[in-house]
């Protein structure tokens, strides 16, 4: 039976940790790799920009042996010329997995559920999966054992948030998220990660004091606006300015790196100055989007072509 991504909620702590081990051998030994993908096809739909998925996902596909045709959709919802379910119907002819960046979970799991082939979530309003398996395998990297690992996210409460709590906690982290009142993450994402916790030994936090982040190994942020979102800029900066991760808050919080999943905004959500620094893994982080999002597709189409 074919497996999709949509969000990792239903992933176990082995299987998780397999994963990441893979995306380290991936990255390792590349020669071993280089025909894991040869003679298969993925599509590539996008409904939003993007800079980082999508080169990561065409360049890394090359790297495997395998080819991607991107779809570019933002100017038109998937939905807009045909039904989603018949789009992800004929995709399934031709392709071996399509990866998806789409405003709406659901149209994820419509195509999921029409395509005969795998289905990659690449970001939606709920989650973004390979940024989280992209953004642990930076921090194993960084400090190997994940079970001592305290990260803070600091910010919006968001699709990215999300996808670190789940994987985090799963994966036996502490993930402390803190977001300015009104800017909460999802409830029941936040008791989905309750449970994941105590079933494998990780830890949640959820506060709104920026204190909460004493202690923490790694500070992360995002875009106070995610994309599709209108709030006008004067709003957020009043709700989140205390909220800016800059060398103070580094300092006061004893954290030794800083990590953004980006796009980032220079001296609005974190410090220009602290991005270019010694303590920054940004581009750890973006290197990484292409190991992980390899492992994923070795682990749902790798094999006989
Ligand atoms: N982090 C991330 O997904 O970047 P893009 O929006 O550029 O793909
Ligand atoms: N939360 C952001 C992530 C961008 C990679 C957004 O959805 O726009």
């Amino acid at each position: 039976m074919k497996k999709d991504l949509l969000s990792f909620t239903d992933w176990s702590a082995k299987d998780l940790s397999a994963l990441l081990q893979l995306a380290i051998t991936i990255k390792n030994n590349p020669a071993d790799y280089r025909q894991a993908l040869a003679g298969k096809s993925i599509v590539a739909l996008f409904e939003k920009p993007s800079l980082r998925t999508r080169v990561s996902f065409d360049i890394g596909i090359n790297k495997l042996g395998g080819h991607l045709v991107y779809l570019d959709s933002q100017s038109n919802k998937l939905a807009g010329r045909e039904d989603v379910k018949d789009m992800g119907n004929n995709l399934a002819c031709w392709a071996d997995a399509i990866v998806a960046r789409v405003f709406a979970h659901s149209t994820l799991e419509e195509l999921a559920s029409a395509a005969k082939v795998p289905v990659i979530n690449a970001l939606c309003d709920m989650y973004h999966p390979c940024q989280a398996m992209a953004d642990y395998l930076t921090l194993t990297e960084r400090f190997g054992d994940l079970n001592k690992v305290k990260l803070a996210y600091i910010g919006d409460g968001n699709n990215v948030t999300h996808s670190l709590m789940i994987v985090g906690v799963t994966l036996g982290c502490e993930v402390v998220v803190i977001t300015p009142p009104g800017y909460e993450v999802d409830p029941a994402i936040v008791t989905l990660a309750q449970q994941k916790a105590e079933q494998n030994g990780g830890k949640l936090v959820i506060s709104h004091d920026v204190e909460a982040a004493n202690g923490a190994h790694a500070l992360y942020t995002d875009t106070w606006i995610s994309m599709g979102d209108d709030t006008p800029l004067d709003t957020i900066k009043q709700a989140f300015g205390k909220y800016k991760i800059d060398e103070a808050m580094m300092q006061s919080t004893g954290a030794q790196y800083v990590m953004h999943c980006q796009p980032a905004h220079r001296d609005l959500e974190i410090s220009g100055t602290l991005i270019d620094s010694e303590q920054s893994i940004l581009m750890q982080q973006a290197e990484n989007r292409m190991h992980a999002q390899n492992a994923i597709l070795v682990h749902l189409i790798g094999g006989a072509a």
